[in-house]
């Protein structure tokens, strides 16, 4: 359990686990990820196996420093020792020319690698033995709800997996930032923890939002737009706007199978809710997240799981208010869940 700490012999069995073309799944400070050796094609077969991920999707690479991570990729440009030094170890993933020790399926045939070093200290710890690169995506099947604890990596995977190392919830809880250096001109494709105002402030020239929106330094964000639904909960979910929630919480009670809201705590109550929040036992009725980016992306997949497990005719869930310290909840509520409809 969380609790104890792991000791040198297991960090170096899972080292040695890892050498063996086997697969650990470590807790990082976004999620707990699905690890094997990124030089080893097998082992690297082996993730795709046990998420049942299409294998034109490519995994990001974890290294425990920057000097590690200098190897594996054929080109480091200024701007990436840069946000390296702002950034890392932490949750921003760096996408660049790949180097030729990186078996080809993690990248997906692609000629581009995705790589960080993660700020966990067992996971640390772990790549510091390993010595090498490591594969992981999520440590979930695919397009299911990331895992934010070991027991959630447990119930997800199974027996597919060797070892989980137990590092507790995960701080952050939602999955890292990745940013596209490749090109002339630098792109979040996957927005997170690290924004894009955060980004442009180190590198000084403007970041391209996926959306197209170009941030500047002192910039506000645009909202991501609708994309496919993705790192879904298995109950139909469906996401509104603050301006429907009355309208929701009318329908929530002519419903006549069990239905949940999560809403965004009210701005004005100061603190109301205490970090137990996601341990409430209630499924049904209303269920609040903080109104803060950080706290709310911590708690969010554990209630979506818990939500998920409470065997719920539908979840209705309040979308964050449009804004630019909120793209990254709400990137991954659009992905999570359907626009909801009076109808
Ligand atoms: O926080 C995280 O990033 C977690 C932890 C475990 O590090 N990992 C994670 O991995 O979320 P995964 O596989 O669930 O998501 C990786 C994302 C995918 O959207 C993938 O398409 C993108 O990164 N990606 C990876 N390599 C890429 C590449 N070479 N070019 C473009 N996108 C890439
Ligand atoms: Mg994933």
């Amino acid at each position: 359990m969380s609790d104890e700490v792991p000791s040198e012999s297991l960090i170096a069995q899972a080292a040695q686990l890892l050498r063996q073309g086997r697969l650990v799944a470590f807790p990082t400070e976004t999620v707990y990820g699905l690890g094997a050796d990124a030089t080893q094609p097998e082992a690297v077969a082996k993730i795709f196996a046990a998420k049942g991920r299409p294998a034109g999707n490519p995994l990001i690479v974890h290294v425990a420093s920057v000097d590690i991570a200098r190897r594996y990729v054929a080109d480091w440009p200024a701007r990436a020792q840069n946000l390296a030094e702002a950034f890392w170890p932490g949750p921003l993933s760096l996408i660049l020319p790949r180097g030729d020790a990186i078996a080809s399926a993690v990248t997906a045939g692609g000629p581009t690698v995705a790589i960080r070093v993660p700020r966990h200290p067992l996971t640390l710890a772990l790549l510091r033995a390993f010595g090498g690169p490591v594969a992981a995506p999520s440590a979930n099947r695919s397009n299911h709800i990331s895992p934010t604890t070991a027991q959630h990596v447990r119930q997800e995977l199974g027996s597919s997996v060797d070892l989980v190392l137990d590092g507790g919830a995960c701080e952050v809880g939602i999955e890292s930032t990745v940013l596209d250096l490749s090109g002339p001109r630098l792109r979040i494709l996957r927005p997170g923890d690290i924004t894009a105002e955060q980004i442009a402030a180190v590198v000084n020239e403007p970041v391209e939002l996926l959306s197209g929106h170009v941030v500047h330094a002192s910039d506000s964000a645009a909202s991501p737009g609708q994309q496919a639904v993705h790192y879904a909960p298995r109950t139909p979910a469906y996401r509104f706007e603050s301006n429907q929630l009355q309208e929701v919480l009318r329908w929530q009670m002519h419903q006549t199978g069990r239905v949940a809201v999560i809403r965004v705590a009210p701005v004005a109550a100061a603190n109301p809710v205490q970090d137990s929040v996601d341990a409430s036992e209630q499924a049904t009725g209303q269920n609040i997240l903080p109104a803060d980016p950080a706290r709310y992306a911590h708690y969010l997949y554990a209630t979506l799981r818990r939500l998920d497990e409470a065997n719920l005719e539908s979840m209705a869930i309040e979308l964050p208010p449009d804004q630019p310290e909120w793209l990254a909840v709400r990137d991954r509520l659009f992905r999570a869940a359907r626009p909801w409809t009076s109808a």
